[in-house]
This record gives C-alpha cells, structure tokens and sequence, in this order.
C-alpha cells in the first residue's frame, strides 16, 4: 500500500492545506495509507513541459518523428505518469490561487495528463481515464474567501477544476473544503486552525 501526497502550497511548515493533509494522513489508519511519499510540486527536479514536450505531445498525431530531445522529454513525461500510476492513492493538498490552483500544480497537472498514457478517447469521442482505476484520490483544498455561490464576484475555478481533471484521469475523488481561512486576529486564526484541524483528523480516521 502506497500514498501519493501530491503538495501545492510552497508554504511548508506555514501551510494551512499542508497541515491539514498531515493531520488527515497521521488520523488514517496505517492500513488505509501505508507508505506516504510527500512530493511537493514546488521542488526544482520537477519535469518542466515547454516547448519541446508540446511538440512531442503532438508529433504521432501529425505523424512526424520526434527528435532526439523530444523523445527524453516524453520517456520522461512517461515515466512520471507510470510513477504515479504505481500508488494506490493519491492526496493533493492546495491553496486556492487567484480563483484556480498554483502553476506549480497546474504545471505538474500538464505533465500527467497525456493522451494514450494517462487517458484515451471511448467510441462516442469522451474522454476515459487510464491512469486512476478507481482509485481513491482526496483533495484537501484552502481558500481565503468563501465559495458559497452567495457572490457573483466570487468564482470557484479552483474545486471544479480539480474534481474534473482526477475524475477524468480515472480517480475516484473526495474532497475536504476549508474556508473561509481569513481571520483578522491571531486568536480567530487559531481557533480556525484548531477546528479545521480536527475535521482533517475525523476525515482522515474514517478512511
Ligand atoms: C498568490 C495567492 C493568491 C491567492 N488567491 C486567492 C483567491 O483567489 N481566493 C481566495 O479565497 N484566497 C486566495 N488566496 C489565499 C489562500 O488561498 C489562503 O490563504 C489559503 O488558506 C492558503 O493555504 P496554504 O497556507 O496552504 O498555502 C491567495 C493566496 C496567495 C498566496
């Protein structure tokens, strides 16, 4: 049994979502989790998918051939999306940015979803997920601001987003939503944190 923590706040220890995740994990039965593997999307290693990938993504369907770059650069996109495929779990943690999610993540997201590797197409032309088969995929995602449909001037592209993009991908997605997380003072802030905390744990218990 292998978890794959997939992280994207670049805060580390001053994370509200990656305490959060912490917590749900710890709270999970060992058995639920097995082995945790934290991989933050912010780290320098990260597959970079510019120009020469874009090409590559596209060069069978236009039946060109690959350069020799462009065939590093798609073993290596393939053998991110095989590392993920080989947990039995996922957790993405992430702050809402700007309405949608950090582009460090949506830039690691740019890398696994690939035609063929990651998900093909079904008779009708739909898109079908290769990559979760039904594995369990938990989002665990912070916000200032509450997305409660209340306010026009308040759009969530950050939730629907990641529901569509695991779901598609073949994961079976859950999702923990912590907001509004913008207290003024130092004691609202804890009493917020202590609270969100321990629906992290509950969460995390009931797996
Ligand atoms: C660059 C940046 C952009 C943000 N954009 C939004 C936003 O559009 N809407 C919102 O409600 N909160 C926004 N926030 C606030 C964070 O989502 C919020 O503080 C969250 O709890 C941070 O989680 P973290 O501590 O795990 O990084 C933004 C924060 C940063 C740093």
């Amino acid at each position: 049994m292998k978890t794959l923590w997939v992280e994207a706040s670049p805060k580390q220890e001053h994370s509200l979502s990656s305490a959060l995740t912490q917590a749900f994990l710890d709270a999970a039965p060992a058995a639920a989790v097995g082995d945790v593997e934290r991989f933050s999307v912010w780290t320098d290693e990260m597959l970079v998918f510019g120009r020469e990938a874009a090409f590559a993504k596209f060069a069978p369907l236009y039946g060109e051939r690959r350069t020799p770059e462009q065939k590093q650069i798609w073993s290596d996109v393939l053998a991110e999306i095989e590392r993920v495929r080989s947990f039995d779990r996922l957790v993405v943690s992430s702050p809402m940015w700007n309405w949608h999610v950090p582009h460090a993540l949506k830039a690691w997201i740019d890398v696994i979803v690939q035609p063929i590797a990651s998900f093909t197409l079904n008779e009708r032309g739909e898109h079908v997920g290769t990559l979760g088969e039904g594995k369990p995929l938990h989002l665990i995602l912070t916000r200032s601001s509450a997305y409660d449909g209340d306010r026009a001037d308040l759009q969530d592209f950050q939730r629907p987003y990641l529901e569509y993009v695991f779901t598609m991908l073949g994961y079976n997605v859950s999702t923990l939503v912590f907001e509004p997380t913008t207290r003024w003072t130092a004691e609202e802030r804890a009493q917020m944190r202590d609270a969100a905390l321990e629906r992290a744990r509950l969460a995390g218990a009931d797996l």
